[in-house]
């Protein structure tokens, strides 16, 4: 186990691609750490210059208390595994295992435990003697995970490791990683793109987004306060819903949209600080309730162009003046059918407001 500590590093390639700047993070020792972004956010990036396969443009990289920048990949003691995990094809598993620790002159008994250690633990014990081609696509993840935990690393690095697999192999490989990780409580970094990888496996997630680092913070913190409107369209399926609406605080404090006008509950010491003004309107799918057009309490009525019901919960599909809406509810009104109105209703305490132009959150 080891904490990680990454000092203000910058990255750019030779091509002059700019792929990490400003990146400042504190890893924990032990922690579950995720980083999660879009395609060619620099997610690879940061974990191959904590691995030692980049070299840092600038800043600095510390692994426990060593200023690791000059260490060699092989001497930071890290295991890391890749999306395609690219097991030894005439090797048999038992040597795919073994093959890391004989590179590192590691005695052949001791070789020999940790093997059968690692395939108890990821019940692979039976494979040893199969070559890789006879294995399921399950199968042969969890050997590249063996491989790596053999090493008894003080750090693990996973680089979108689940990716390549079908989506019911993905939950019991997610499951199998999370129980590893209590077991063995070695530091890991966890590359995804995968939300839902993002939002259940880590202890914290580190949101990117060209480079920059957007939120650093608890799964919960990370969906519940989103400190920009990219975090908060990043995560959560389906997205969250964005608004333009009016702050006015004349006559009295409120967010004005054509469809729609909500109270605002916030202090008038806040308010007089944002002033007037047009700003985005946050709403996840999920806060928001439906009911018969004519009732109330709603806030608004929109037209349904589509339902998906999905047994449990259904995704309502709505159209606005100069948008879309999508509700996600579990009942559905009476009334609901596609084509007809419905009525919304906001959940006033989950309102989130984003500046209009930079999309940082306007928090009272
Ligand atoms: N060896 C390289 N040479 C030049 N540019 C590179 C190299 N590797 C990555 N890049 C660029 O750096 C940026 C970050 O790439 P990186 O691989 O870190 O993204 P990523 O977040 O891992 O993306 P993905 O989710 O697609 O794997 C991208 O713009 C990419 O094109
Ligand atoms: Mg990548």
């Amino acid at each position: 186990m080891a904490a990680i500590r990454l000092k203000n590093v910058h990255k750019t390639y030779p091509n002059n691609v700019l792929a990490v700047s400003s990146f400042n993070l504190d890893i924990n020792e032990g922690e579950f750490l995720i980083l999660v972004g879009p395609s060619g956010c620099g997610k690879s990036t940061i974990l191959r210059l904590i691995a030692g396969l980049e070299e840092l443009t600038d800043g600095m990289i510390y692994i426990g208390d060593q200023l690791v920048n000059d260490v060699v990949p092989k001497d930071r003691n890290i295991a890391m595994v890749f999306q395609n995990y690219a097991l030894y094809p005439h090797m048999s598993v038992y040597q795919n295992m073994a093959f890391g620790l004989e590179m590192r002159k590691v005695p052949k008994t001791d070789i020999g435990d940790r093997v059968h250690e690692a395939a108890d633990m990821l019940q692979i014990i039976d494979l040893l003697d199969r070559k890789p081609k006879e294995l399921s696509g399950g199968q042969q993840q969890r050997v590249a995970l063996g491989r790596a935990i053999v090493q008894k690393p003080a750090v693990f690095l996973f680089d979108e490791p689940l990716s390549n697999l079908d989506a019911k192999l993905r939950v019991q490989m997610r499951a199998q990683i999370k129980t590893l990780h209590a077991l063995l409580k070695t530091t890991i970094v966890y590359v995804t793109h995968d939300q839902v990888e993002a939002m259940t496996m880590g202890d914290r997630i580190v949101i990117m987004h060209e480079g920059l680092i957007q939120q650093i913070g608890t799964p919960l913190e990370i969906y519940h306060q989103p400190r920009n409107r990219f975090v908060g369209e990043f995560i959560g399926s389906p997205p969250m819903n964005i608004l333009p609406v009016t702050i006015t605080t004349d006559p009295k404090p409120e967010l004005r949209h054509p469809d729609f006008v909500l109270p605002l509950a916030q202090t008038s010491a806040w308010l007089e600080s944002i002033g007037s003004r047009q700003v985005n309107l946050g709403i996840r799918p999920e806060d928001v309730t439906l009911a018969d057009p004519h009732s109330a309490d709603i806030h608004a009525t929109w037209p349904v162009v589509l339902i998906e019901s999905m047994g449990h919960e259904s995704l309502v599909y709505l159209k606005l003046a100069d948008g879309d809406f999508v509700a996600k509810v579990n009942d559905l009104p009476g009334s609901l059918k596609e084509g007809a109105d419905i009525g919304v209703r906001f959940q006033l305490d989950r309102l989130h407001l984003f500046h209009w132009e930079s999309g940082e959150v306007l928090a009272p």
